[in-house]
Formats: C-alpha cells, structure tokens, sequence
C-alpha cells in the first residue's frame, strides 16, 4: 500500500537532493502534506545522496514525521550499497532521536532511481536488522510499504513467505 495512509511516527519519503519535491512517492507524499511541508523542506538546505532530514508531517494528521531520504540512482557499483543501507540507517536514527514507536519506509530508489528491486529489498532488510541489532534498546516497529506486486513478491521471497 501507500505509505501515505501509514498511522506511523514517522513516513519515509524516497525524495531527491534538493528535498523539493518529485514524482512518484515525494509526489504523493507533499500532496498529501500541503503546502507547508514544502514551505520547511526549503529551509533545509537540501540533503546529501545517503542522508536524511526530518520534517513535519503537517496534513498527514495520522504520522507525526515525515523523514525525507535520498536514494542513490542505480548505478551497478558497490556505492550503491553503502549509500542504500546509509538511507535506512540514518532514517532510523532520526526516528529514534525523535521518539518515533514506528516508522514506514517505501522500496527507496527502485522507481525513477532504477535501483533493482530484488536487490533493494535486499539492502533494506539488512541495514535494518543490523541497526537492530546494534540498537537492542530501542523498541520501533519498523514497515516496508510495498506499493507494486513486484515489491511485494521480492519481500516475501527473501523472507520466505
Ligand atoms: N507509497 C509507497 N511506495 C510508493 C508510492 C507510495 N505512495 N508511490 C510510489 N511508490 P520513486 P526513487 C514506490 O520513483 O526511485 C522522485 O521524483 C514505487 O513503486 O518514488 O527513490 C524524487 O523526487 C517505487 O518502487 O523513488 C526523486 O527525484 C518506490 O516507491 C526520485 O523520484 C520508489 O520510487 C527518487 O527516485
């Protein structure tokens, strides 16, 4: 489903640089917010490639945190990796900072960014069960949104479903 309609702490958008909005997910996502998320977003600066910014969810009344990603766009090299599994992470850090008891993340980069989905599911499930591992403290309940069939089915292969 779409992470939009996720009663979370925080929804994950899939967003780009200049944190300005885009298509697809972001598209959704600033739609669904208003005006007014646009409106903190350009005081941020911007976000690196692998980082994460947290913002409002302003009228997305059932999240409390929108916490803006940048993917890396597919490019084959062990980069890709790194700054996936960076994306995950620092999107978890961010929720727990700001007491965040869930978090929904979209299939970050496997849109307009090309990353293949099998392998993106791949990353996510790792980065965030390692940060698990290393964060055995903190208790948040963690959803992967799948939005297509194909997102679904790569989840539940690699889960064994
Ligand atoms: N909820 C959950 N997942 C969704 C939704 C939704 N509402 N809509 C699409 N998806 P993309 P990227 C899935 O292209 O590849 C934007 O223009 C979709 O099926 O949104 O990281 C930004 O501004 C796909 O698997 O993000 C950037 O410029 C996944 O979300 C650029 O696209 C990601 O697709 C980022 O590209």
């Amino acid at each position: 489903g779409s992470v939009v309609e996720m009663h979370v702490g925080a929804v994950v958008n899939a967003a780009n640089e200049s944190l300005l909005g885009g298509g697809g997910v972001d598209g959704a996502i600033h739609r669904a917010a208003g005006h007014k998320l646009l409106e903190e977003c350009r005081t941020l600066g911007g976000c690196k490639t692998g980082d994460s910014k947290i913002t409002k969810a302003y009228d997305i009344i059932w999240a409390d945190h929108i916490i803006h990603t940048v993917g890396p766009v597919y490019s084959g090299s062990d980069s890709d990796v790194e700054l996936l599994g960076s994306c995950y992470r620092q999107s978890l850090d961010l929720a727990a900072e700001n007491g965040c008891l869930s978090i929904a993340f979209p299939c970050i980069s496997t849109g307009v960014y090309g990353y293949p989905i099998e392998k993106a599911a791949k990353v996510a499930l790792l980065a965030v069960s390692m940060w698990m591992n290393e964060h055995p403290e903190t208790m948040i309940e963690v959803y992967f949104c799948c939005y297509r069939d194909e997102e679904m089915e790569a989840y539940k292969e690699l889960l064994g479903k």
